[in-house]
């Protein structure tokens, strides 16, 4: 074995470099933020969990179960796969822990990995993340429309252009007439269906309306449609559920087409897409109400319960490709640089004194020359770099210098706390004044334009 072969990246994964990190951190302080206001409590299940709890809940004859899924037999012998959403493990863990008895309904959400062994390609991946909101233990289309917004807003507030693709396929009564009309539909036209499509015929429908083969969906075109079928029930509920989405000026497209590659829905799904420009759109996210899920991994008949997933690398291309800027991290404001071991060992701890007293302080212990420790300070944009050598330690001093103009002084070393937060704040009013007559000047150029 050639041990120093290069080793490259699993197919299908990522790294997110540090350079991403920012456009994770926005979305996570987005996410958490609107959780807080709309009082959903973060929840973590675990990456792996019994591969029965997908199969009994995403269904059986889904992609995502009979292609998809990292499944693997331990040598216990339990059968297992990485988790290709999180929905499933929610409900669970929303039985296992008893929150069927708290006060009700019980409102997650989650931010994590999902895994499937799709065919990797922009914007698809094999391990993607996710952030979720559950609302379990109430059937008011309230709770639909509020989850509609959070989505919605999640992706508005963070300056994505995007569409809701709204559908209902109705209760269990509204969904069973529905479904003899559709067969009877496609029966009659089986002969033009895809492969694919004539497998599915009899044994999940619904998924007929999604395929990307051309010629089924031309079939789809005439298709009698979901909403002509509800019962009186599923169409107030829906009703219902527009209105609440007018209230809030969140536009919406009535999509009939839309089914959702999951088997546990029922009533409202949606779909959020990114809004036609031209080019390949992302699905961003979706979701749905899924009434009979708890009721079906064992728990109490009437916990009904809607949710939606977004997925966070699609998010991130689409903040790319709309070029939309996002809050850079602050630039530190100090730098500590020694010369000799004797101010290492000064510098180490005076930079430990700095960071506690929460300034914000960069260093570099592992460097000796100050070239380099000052071209390092420059790079990162600092304000001060405080110079410690065996001089300054003799005199109980330190020498600062503005990284500005480049004018050093040699300050009290016990005084340093009160010596840097008055050059800080110094230096806050002076870009103020800098801002502020930069401001001014555009005002003018823009004022003597309109006179001309
Ligand atoms: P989903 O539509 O399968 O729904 O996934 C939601 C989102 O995850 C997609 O719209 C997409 O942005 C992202 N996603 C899916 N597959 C991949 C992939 N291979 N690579 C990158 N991103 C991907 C669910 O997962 C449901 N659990 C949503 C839900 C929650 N329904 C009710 N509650």
């Amino acid at each position: 074995m050639n041990r120093k072969r290069k080793i490259n990246l699993v197919k299908g994964m990522k790294d997110i470099l540090p350079d991403e990190q920012n456009y994770w951190n926005l979305i996570k302080q987005k996410v958490d933020k609107i959780a807080y206001n709309y009082g959903f409590s973060r929840i973590d299940t675990p990456l792996v969990e019994f591969t029965d709890l997908f199969k009994r809940t995403v269904g059986e004859d889904t992609d995502i179960i009979n292609k998809e899924m990292y499944s693997f037999i331990t040598k216990g012998g339990d059968k297992l796969s990485l988790r290709p959403e999180n929905t499933a493990s929610i409900v669970r863990s929303y039985i296992e822990h008893g929150m069927l008895n708290l006060s009700q309904p019980v409102k997650l959400y989650y931010f994590g990995q999902q895994f499937r062994h799709d065919n990797p390609q922009k914007g698809r991946y094999r391990q993607f993340w996710q952030f979720g909101f559950e609302t379990l233990g109430d059937n008011d289309p309230i709770i639909d429309a509020q989850l509609i917004a959070v989505s919605y807003f999640i992706l508005k507030e963070l300056g994505l252009d995007i569409e809701i693709q709204i559908n209902n396929i109705g209760d269990e009564e509204s969904r069973k007439n529905y479904l003899k009309i559709l067969k009877q539909y496609y029966n009659n036209k089986k002969n033009s269906l895809c492969d694919i499509c004539k497998k599915r015929l009899n044994k999940n429908t619904l998924r007929l309306l999604d395929c990307k083969n051309i010629k089924c969906q031309e079939l789809v075109e005439d298709a009698p449609q979901t909403l002509d079928y509800l019962n009186e029930e599923s169409r107030d509920n829906f009703m219902m559920v527009l209105e609440y989405l007018d209230e809030l000026e969140i536009v919406y497209n009535l999509n009939t087409k839309i089914v959702r590659g999951l088997d546990y829905y029922n009533k409202t799904i949606w779909e959020i897409i990114e809004k036609d420009k031209g080019g390949k759109l992302l699905a961003l996210g979706g979701g749905g109400r899924y009434d009979d899920l708890v009721s079906l991994l064992g728990g109490r008949e009437e916990v009904s319960a809607a949710g939606f997933a977004i997925g966070v690398e699609r998010v991130i291309i689409s903040l790319h490709k709309n070029k939309i800027e996002i809050p850079k991290i602050k630039k530190p404001d100090i730098y500590v640089a020694q010369l000799g071991l004797e101010a290492r060992k000064e510098a180490l701890k005076l930079f430990e004194y700095l960071r506690k007293e929460n300034f914000r302080v960069i260093e570099n212990m592992s460097k000796k020359g100050l070239r380099d420790q000052l071209d390092i300070a420059n790079r990162k944009g600092v304000k001060y770099t405080l110079i410690l050598g065996q001089k300054e330690i003799n005199n109980k001093t330190i020498l600062v210098r503005d990284m500005e103009s480049g004018v050093q002084e040699i300050l009290d070393i016990n005084k340093i706390k009160k010596e840097i937060n008055k050059r800080l704040s110094k230096s806050v009013t002076r870009s103020v004044i800098k801002k502020v007559k930069k401001k001014k000047k555009i005002v003018k150029k823009k004022t003597k334009k309109t006179k001309k």
